[in-house]
């Protein structure tokens, strides 16, 4: 099942996006650093008429530290591209960001000619967060449903540098299925858009294959990493409902509770420290969804 979701207000935003974009120097788009290729929207460059773009890896610090920096590499080898990584802990992300697109925009300065930055994201990516942060208020909406952020706001950030927000936005269809499971996974598609098990078990494959010991040491196994990739991935999914108790009268397991416990773990990152995807698989699931 390909997942698919662009809720209304969506379609406004790529709008008004397209009515913003003529007055922009620089566009920040934030990505979710556990899945930094599938969480950016591969409209953007043609959205935004190609404009300098600083790719923010957001949430690192739930993403593995050991794949973060190839993802870095991988968007700065691009033209007009600058990449970093940030969390929520980061105590100067203003003057990062300020810093980051004033390379990328260095005929812009002064107050003659401000900086004019639009900040993009999918939803649950941790926008409003950031702009909390940078603003010091709490002005922007968080919540953790996808898409709850709606409003358009412009946040001077220095006497010289205007940031102009915008809803979160997915885009019209995800073609690479890959992506749609690990977007489902991470907390960015509406939940009336996948379904759980389905979600979970795409997850779980995943992690058998990269994460087995953190897997291991969460749902208590008692089984080593070769043992775990071996389970197919409905065993894993009863398995892990079995030791979580989540089971229902007459013994049978619920695979549904499951799911979400295994949604909920990865999501809140008491699994641990886990990236979905690598430059290499990412762009070999993207080579494959185009000769579809
Ligand atoms: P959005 O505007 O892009 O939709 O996202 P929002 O800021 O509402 O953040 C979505 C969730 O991600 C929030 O969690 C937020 O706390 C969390 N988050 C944001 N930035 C970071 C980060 O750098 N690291 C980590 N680990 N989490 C981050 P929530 O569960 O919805 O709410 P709560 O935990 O804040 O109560």
């Amino acid at each position: 099942m390909a997942i698919q979701w662009f809720p209304g207000h969506m379609h406004s935003t790529r709008k008004a996006i397209g009515e913003r974009i003529k007055d922009i120097d620089v566009v920040i788009e934030l990505l979710d650093a556990r899945l930094p290729g599938s969480s950016a929207n591969p409209l953007l460059a043609e959205l935004t008429g190609h404009r300098p773009t600083l790719k923010v890896l957001n949430k690192q610090d739930v993403a593995d530290a050991t794949r973060t920096p190839a993802w870095l590499d991988w968007y700065n080898a691009r033209a007009d591209t600058r990449a970093i990584g940030l969390d929520a802990s980061d105590t100067a992300p203003a003057r990062r960001l300020i810093d980051a697109c004033r390379q990328l925009a260095p005929q812009r300065g002064g107050m003659a000619k401000p900086m004019r930055v639009l900040i993009c994201g999918i939803p649950n990516v941790g926008k409003s967060t950031l702009i909390n942060t940078l603003t010091g208020k709490t002005q922007a909406k968080t919540g953790d449903e996808a898409g709850i952020t709606k409003l358009e706001q412009r946040i001077v950030l220095d006497d010289d540098f205007y940031l102009w927000d915008t809803p979160g936005m997915l885009w019209p269809r995800i073609t690479i299925p890959e992506s749609g499971y690990k977007l489902a996974a991470s907390g960015a598609v509406g939940r009336n858009a996948y379904d759980e098990e389905e979600v979970a078990l795409e997850l779980l494959a995943y992690l058998q294959r990269h994460y087995a010991p953190l897997l291991d040491a969460r749902y208590r196994l008692g089984l080593d990493a070769a043992a775990i990739a071996a389970l197919h991935d409905d065993e894993l999914l009863t398995l892990i409902a079995r030791k979580r108790g989540a089971v229902m009268s007459g013994g049978r397991v619920n695979l549904q509770k499951a799911a979400e416990l295994v949604m909920t773990d990865f999501r809140s990152a008491i699994l641990g420290r886990i990236t979905l995807e690598t430059p290499p698989e990412f762009e070999a699931w993207s080579a494959a969804a185009q000769v579809q």
